[in-house]
């Protein structure tokens, strides 16, 4: 997967590009990020990239011109390496919620471009060229650098190679519009707590089935819009009934 990223300070990524999982499937070529300065698209001597907003008001607007022409570049870029044109993505916070479904969605692309604006946000000549606006939620942020990383971070893992065990992206919170189940490792005691014993019952059914049903007593308890959203399946149905009985008898939550 090749990730192009339009932005007026590629060099918030410099360790990104190195650091962990991420860093880690760069140098084995199954991602590349490349990065993309606006300002190499323009004429000027001081490389203006921003400019002030017609109409007045505060704060300085992303010209759509150079934002335009990096992503262009991009897709020339990418089109002579024999790729298709890249999904081009901006993030704004006006933009559809990013998660997980979309995440796996845009792992299914061969190449993005994420264009990352700043200031109060881009021309909306610009806005009207991309295929999807994206959001990392429901704050404003200085600039979409931070999104971007999200982005690479979220659609990397889903990637063959690129985590250590496969499972971990199927085995996991929102893979399947469900809350994970709670870790633990050693020690078996901290603080007088002590690890569940199913956990080192050495059953592997009763550890499934535990793990099961504190997934679903979190997703009720945290996130219950993901059980209208991803409906129970049958057995899922019983488990929940359970909890909703077990609830009722001592009249509160089961987390
Ligand atoms: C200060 S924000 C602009 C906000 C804009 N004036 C508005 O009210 O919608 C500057 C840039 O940060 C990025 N950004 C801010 N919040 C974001 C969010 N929640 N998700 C994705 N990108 C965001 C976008 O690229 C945006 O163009």
């Amino acid at each position: 997967m090749h990730f192009y990223v339009v932005s007026v300070l590629p060099e918030i990524f410099d360790s990104f590009v190195r650091t962990g999982l991420v860093g880690k499937a760069v140098q084995s070529g199954r991602i590349e990020v490349e990065r993309m300065t606006p300002r190499d698209f323009t004429a000027d001597r001081h490389r203006t990239v921003d400019d002030t907003p017609y109409g007045g008001g505060s704060g300085m607007v992303m010209r759509p011109g150079p934002l335009v022409d990096a992503m262009e570049a991009a897709e020339a870029a990418e089109l002579a390496r024999g790729g298709a044109r890249p999904i081009r993505v901006l993030l704004d916070p006006q933009g559809e919620r990013f998660d997980q479904r979309i995440a796996r969605e845009l792992s299914a692309a061969t190449s993005l471009t994420l264009v990352c604006g700043r200031y109060e946000g881009v021309d909306e000549r610009a806005r009207i060229r991309m295929d999807r606006e994206l959001s990392i939620g429901d704050f404003v942020l200085m600039g979409g650098e931070v999104g971007a990383m999200a982005i690479i971070e979220a659609v990397s893992r889903l990637l063959p190679g690129v985590l250590g065990n496969p499972e971990s992206a199927t085995d996991e919170s929102h893979a399947a519009g469900r809350l994970e189940y709670p870790h633990y490792t050693r020690p078996a005691t901290f603080r007088d707590e002590s690890v569940p014993d199913v956990l080192v019952s050495g059953n592997h059914a009763h550890v499934a089935r535990w793990r099961q049903r504190q997934s679903l007593a979190r997703t009720r308890a945290r996130r219950p819009d993901l059980l209208t959203t991803f409906p129970p399946s049958r057995d899922e149905q019983k488990v929940l009934d359970e909890l909703d009985a077990a609830d009722a008898a001592t009249g509160k939550g089961s987390e």
